[in-house]
């Protein structure tokens, strides 16, 4: 179990990953494979799990610094300044000349407030292990790193290992869904999957604590420490390095747009680390700012603040 008890003498949270424009869109229902249905409301809105996350912890009260990539384009423009709003460090966010700024295209179900998310990687993926080196460089005071799966998997690694390499903790959301090597996470403090992840990395469904007892085994294997399961509406599940799984039940909402909820998570969960929570107490919080998250419509502008969680954690 990772025991945050005392608190780090280093402030800044360094979130490496990906900044995208959604477009969202919110429909009667999310269209099943061939089917065509209404939609209302389309709007563009600042995302991205990485930039998401920078903001997140933010809004939590932490120091974040981004790392990211966008294109020379308007999109890319818009976004560095509703990070800079937020109170994120923009120093390492880069423009590529090669590709366009990344852009996910989002189908909201107005009645379940469930989503559906398709990006389109762009100028994210055009970031560099160079990129990650020159982050720690700049970072001397990091005293974590959070970083998700939308760059490459060389930039994963790098970024895992480059938190190895100074002592600080690595996490790592698993999401998007996608087949990442599970040598990538190698030294990784937290590795924080939903089901989709689970699957998609280690072939196992994830859906009670026997089943993630034994993902987080597949997962530890490769030299990671503990796993956050995301289970949904029940909330989230700790495998520690002891095989216990703890579970920590969710906050009820109505739920308006999922949209962001795990990114709030994850920047929630750090912060609670990096204060010195220990991690169920941390997942408790972050548990509390992913419901709040899905309360609003759309990614950036749903992500709560320190005062919003804390009312939500005393019952308020
Ligand atoms: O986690 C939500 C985010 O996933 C969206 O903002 C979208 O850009 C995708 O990255």
């Amino acid at each position: 179990m990772v025991d945050n008890r005392n608190p780090s003498p280093f402030s800044a949270i360094l979130v490496i990953g990906s900044v995208n424009i959604d477009l969202v869109i919110q429909a009667e229902r999310i269209p099943g494979p061939g089917e065509n249905v209404m939609g209302s409301g389309f709007r563009t809105v600042p995302g991205g799990k990485g930039s998401n996350q920078a903001v997140a912890v933010s809004r939590m009260g932490g120091t974040a610094r981004f790392c990211g990539c966008v294109g020379p384009d308007d999109f890319g423009r818009e976004l560095l300044k509703s990070l800079a709003a937020a109170g994120v460090d923009t120093k390492l966010l880069r423009v590529s000349p090669e590709e366009g700024t990344g852009t996910a295209v989002i189908v909201v179900d107005e009645v379940t407030g469930e989503s559906t998310i398709v990006v389109q990687r762009g100028a994210n993926g055009r970031m560099t292990p160079d990129d990650v080196a020159r982050a720690f460089e700049a970072s001397p005071d990091a005293a974590c790193v959070l970083l998700q799966l939308e760059t490459t998997d060389e930039v994963v690694r790098a970024a895992v290992r480059g938190a190895v390499k100074r002592g600080i903790p690595a996490v790592v959301d698993a999401g998007p869904a996608r087949g990442v090597p599970l040598s990538c996470f190698e030294g990784a403090a937290i590795l924080s999957p939903n089901s989709f992840e689970a699957k998609a990395l280690t072939g196992i469904e994830v859906v009670d604590s026997e089943s993630a007892i034994r993902c987080a085994k597949r997962i530890r294997q490769a030299g990671v420490e503990n796993c956050v399961f995301h289970m949904g509406e029940r909330g989230a599940m700790i495998v520690d390095e002891k095989d216990a799984a703890i579970e920590v039940p969710a906050f009820v909402v109505k739920a308006v747009d999922t949209t962001a909820a795990g990114d709030s998570f994850m920047g929630a969960l750090v912060v609670g680390m990096v204060e010195g929570m220990t991690l169920p107490e941390a997942v408790r919080m972050a548990n509390a700012a992913g419901a709040l998250a899905c309360t609003k419509l759309g990614a950036q502008p749903s992500i709560p603040t320190r005062d919003e969680v804390n009312r939500m954690l005393s019952g308020k």
